[in-house]
């Protein structure tokens, strides 16, 4: 029999996945059942950030199986935020459980939810009575101090028909400190009745194997950090053989349709190389010495050297 497909997801990164980056990368790359989109939040009160606004653009998920993600503090954000998702045809949101940074979790929103049980319980009574026509699912962290709070957490969730759960099992307060702790996630899978993804830490086909072990009935994954590293990682985590030299042929063309794409978009020089440099903060992961890749994007300081620093690294690193 064969085995089992592999359900890859490509976790949200605010600043690094947006449209542009998901539009290119289905382009390029295969193997992503869902591409979740970066939080859309509100900032000071009542205002949301245009930029944020144009990543939801239906015009702008064309060709993408895209899933919206919510951050809210109270009902009142919750709704209104659903309703414009709502209003831009999404079937199934995402609401964010797990950002751990103290911008949003000192404002109640992310993470901070996982210490209020009962007002989260309470608010998705509220959420669910209104019926709004799109699925839910939910993505989260172990816990905001404690690695323990998901506990009540999960058992508030099963009372509520979501699509999913996407589980990464670390704490806020760590950030990204320590290593994602899988027995925090088949802990967690006794005590859910939804469907649950495994998030956090797969960065390769050694790390995906090791979680398969521990974790063998598990087939749906969602990674991050790794596939900014190597694009090609979902592909190779569903079996797919690339040797070196191709998935750095691949990552060529990913980035240099990345940069067309970032030209046309971003407007001068400045923008677009600041761009990429934050792409590179990742994929000089992809190169033997990473730190020579990076220092060498770092100081091009113009895109004709800019390019030429491209060229060195894929030619030589
Ligand atoms: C720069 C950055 C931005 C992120 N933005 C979001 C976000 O908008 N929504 C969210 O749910 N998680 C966000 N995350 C968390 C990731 O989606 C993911 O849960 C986390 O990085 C663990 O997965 P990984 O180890 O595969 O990277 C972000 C993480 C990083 C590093």
């Amino acid at each position: 029999m064969a085995p089992k497909p592999e359900i890859i997801y490509q976790a949200p990164l605010q600043g690094f996945t947006d449209f542009t980056y998901r539009n290119v990368y289905q382009e390029v790359y295969d193997g992503i059942s869902k591409y979740f989109i970066p939080y859309l939040s509100y900032i000071r009160g009542k205002e949301i950030k245009k930029s944020l606004l144009k990543e939801i653009l239906p015009e702008n998920n064309k060709a993408l199986p895209a899933v919206p993600q919510v951050l809210f503090s109270d009902t009142t954000e919750l709704f209104e935020l659903v309703s414009i998702l709502v209003d831009n045809g999404y079937n199934e949101i995402n609401l964010n459980l797990g950002c751990p940074y103290p911008m949003a979790t000192n404002r109640g929103r992310g993470a901070a939810w996982l210490e209020k049980p009962e007002d989260l319980n309470e608010t998705l009574q509220q959420l669910f009575a209104k019926e709004f026509p799109t699925k839910f699912s939910v993505k989260m962290r172990a816990g905001m101090k404690n690695n323990q709070e998901f506990k009540p957490v999960l058992e508030i969730l099963n009372q509520f028909s979501l699509e999913e759960i996407i589980f990464h099992p670390r704490t806020a307060n760590q950030m990204y400190d320590g290593k994602a702790d899988p027995s925090l996630f088949a802990e967690a899978l006794s005590l859910t009745k939804h469907p649950l993804v495994y998030n956090g830490d797969i960065f390769s086909v050694t790390d995906f194997q090791v979680l398969k072990t521990i974790l063998p009935q598990q087939n749906s994954w969602m990674t991050g950090r790794g596939l900014l590293m190597d694009p090609s990682l979902a592909m190779r985590l569903n079996g797919e053989e690339m040797e070196a030299k191709q998935r750095k042929l691949k990552l060529k063309e990913f980035h240099d349709r990345l940069f067309l794409e970032y030209s046309d978009r971003l407007q001068g020089s400045g923008h677009l190389l600041t761009k990429m440099t934050q792409f590179w903060s990742y994929f000089c992961e992809s190169f033997e010495n990473p730190h020579k890749a990076m220092k060498l994007v770092k100081k091009s300081g113009n895109v004709l050297k800019y390019n030429a620093a491209v060229v060195e690294i894929f030619r030589n690193f």
